[in-house]
C-alpha cells in the first residue's frame, strides 16, 4: 500500500427530510450567496421553489445564476466568478448535478484568485483558496458531491479538464433520493456507468496489497449492479435510488482510492470525446471502458481474473488466465447493454475520423493512465476497438 494523506470535510445529509435541514447547514456569517444551477430542472421539479423558501426565511441575499449547460462552459464561470467579486458574495450553493456542482467550484476557486481561472486548470498548484461551496444533489453520476475535482469545458479549442483541489471538496452535500425520482432512464443509467467507472478507475491499478479497498470497491460494484436492475424493474423504487445515491458519493470521495495509484486513461479518453462531440459523460464511458479492459488486461492478468471472480462470480474451474479475464469483461459490457447504454462509437454515430486529433489533445501532456501508460497510438488503437 502507498502512503497517503486524506482530507474529506464533506457533511453528508442524506435521506427524505435532507433539504429542509438546508437552514442549519449555511453558517451565519454570509449574508451574501450564490444560488448556482441548470437549465431549469429544478423549477420544473418544484426543488428551486423549497430551496428559495428556507434561504428567504433565512434573510440571506440571494444572487442567482442560472443556465448551466451539460459539461458545463468556461465563459459561465466567468460570468459566476464576475457576480461573486463585484457584490462581495462568500458562499456558493449548488442545485442540481455534477455540471452545476463543478461550476460552482470553478467560481469559487476563481473569486479569490488574482488571475484568470483557466491558470488554475493548467496549473492546479496555483489554487490556494476557495469559496465555500454547498450542494444539494439532484443526479447520483460524478461524485462531485464530495469530490476534490472540478471538470470544465474551454469553448477556446474545445479544452475540457479537470481541475483537483482539496480547496473544494463541499462543505455539506445534500442528498435526497426522492430528487433523482424526475430524471429520465438514460440519465439515471449514464449515472450509474459514471458511479462505477470511478470505482474501476481505482479498481484496476499496478499498486500490490491493497486488499481493503479491493474489497471496498468490489462491494460497491456489486452493489450499484444489483440495485440498478432493480430500477430497471421499478424506477420508483426508492431504496434501490438510496443505494444508488450512496454508492454515488462513495465511488468519487477518494476512500475507494487509498494508498493505490488511479489509472483514469478512459475518463481521459471519454473527455476528448465529449469536447468534440457532445456526448454525456457516462456515454462516453461505456463506450470506452470495455475497449480499455481489452487493449490492457494482458498487462496484469490477475487483476482481470479477480475482477471476473468477485464481481461477475465467473467459475474459473479448469479454465485459463486469458479465458476467465475475457468473460469477466463481457459480463460487464453485458451488463452494460442490459441497462441500456451504448457499447460502441458506432451507435452514437461516430466515426475514425477524429481519432488522431482526440489522440493528440488526450496525450499531449505526455502518457495517460498508470495501469498501463498509454501513448497517442494507444489512444488511437483503444478507440478503433470502441468502433
Ligand atoms: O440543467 P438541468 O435543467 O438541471 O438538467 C440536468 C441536465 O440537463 C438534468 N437533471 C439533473 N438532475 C435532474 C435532471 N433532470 C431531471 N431530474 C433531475 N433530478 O440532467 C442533465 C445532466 O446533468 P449534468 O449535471 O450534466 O450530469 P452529471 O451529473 O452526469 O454531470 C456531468 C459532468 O460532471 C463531470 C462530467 O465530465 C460532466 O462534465 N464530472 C465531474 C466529476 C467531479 N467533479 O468529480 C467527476 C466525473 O468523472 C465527471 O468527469
Ligand atoms: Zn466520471
Amino acid at each position: 500500500m502507498n502512503s497517503f494523506t486524506y482530507f474529506s470535510p464533506t457533511k453528508l445529509v442524506f435521506g427524505r427530510d435532507a433539504v429542509e435541514q438546508l437552514n442549519g447547514l449555511i453558517d451565519d456569517k454570509h449574508k451574501k450567496i450564490l444560488l448556482h444551477y441548470g437549465g431549469g430542472s429544478i423549477k420544473r421539479t418544484g426543488l428551486y421553489g423549497r430551496v428559495i423558501k428556507i434561504l428567504k426565511d433565512r434573510k440571506l441575499e440571494i444572487f442567482e445564476l442560472s443556465g448551466v449547460e451539460p459539461n458545463p462552459k468556461l465563459s459561465l464561470v466567468r460570468r459566476g466568478i464576475e457576480l461573486c467579486i463585484r457584490n462581495e458574495i462568500s458562499f456558493i450553493l449548488a442545485v442540481g448535478g455534477g455540471s452545476v456542482i463543478d461550476s460552482a467550484k470553478a467560481i469559487a476557486i476563481g473569486a479569490l484568485y488574482d488571475g484568470d481561472i483557466w491558470e488554475c486548470f493548467l496549473d492546479e498548484s496555483k489554487v490556494k483558496a476557495a469559496l465555500p461551496v454547498g450542494v444539494i444533489l439532484t443526479l447520483p453520476a460524478t461524485g462531485s458531491e464530495a469530490s476534490a475535482s472540478t471538470v470544465i469545458t474551454n469553448e477556446e479549442g474545445m479544452l475540457k479538464r479537470s481541475l483537483d483541489s482539496d480547496y473544494i471538496r463541499p462543505e455539506f452535500a445534500i442528498l435526497n433520493p426522492e430528487l433523482t425520482l424526475t430524471l429520465p432512464d438514460k440519465l439515471t443509467f449514464a449515472g450509474i456507468t459514471d458511479i462505477i467507472s470511478h470505482v474501476l478507475e481505482r479498481y484496476f491499478t499496478p499498486t500490490e496489497n491493497v486488499d481493503l479497498t479491493d474489497h471496498l470497491c468490489e462491494a460497491t460494484l456489486r452493489s450499484v449492479m444489483e440495485n440498478a436492475y432493480k430500477l430497471i424493474e421499478d424506477p420508483n423504487d426508492y431504496n434501490a435510488r438510496a443505494e444508488i445515491m450512496l454508492s454515488g458519493t462513495i465511488a468519487h470521495c477518494g476512500i475507494l482510492g487509498l494508498g493505490r495509484r488511479e489509472d483514469w486513461a478512459s475518463h481521459r479518453i471519454g473527455h476528448e470525446i465529449t469536447a468534440l462531440y457532445g456526448t454525456t459523460h457516462g456515454v462516453t464511458l461505456s463506450i470506452v471502458f470495455p475497449s480499455w479492459m481489452k487493449y490492457v488486461y494482458k498487462e496484469k492478468i490477475d487483476r482481470f481474473v479477480r475482477f471476473a471472480v468477485k464481481v461477475f462470480d465467473v467459475n474459473a474451474g479448469g479454465k485459463k488466465d486469458e479465458e476467465i479475464a475475457l468473460e469477466g469483461i463481457a459480463k460487464f459490457e453485458d451488463f452494460l447493454k442490459d441497462i441500456g447504454m451504448p457499447v460502441r462509437l458506432s451507435e452514437i454515430g461516430i466515426t475514425t475520423e477524429h481519432f488522431e486529433l482526440m489522440a493528440e489533445k488526450c496525450t499531449s501532456g505526455g502518457s495517460v493512465g498508470s495501469f498501463k501508460e498509454l501513448n497517442k497510438e494507444d489512444v488511437i488503437n483503444i478507440l478503433e476497438l470502441a468502433l
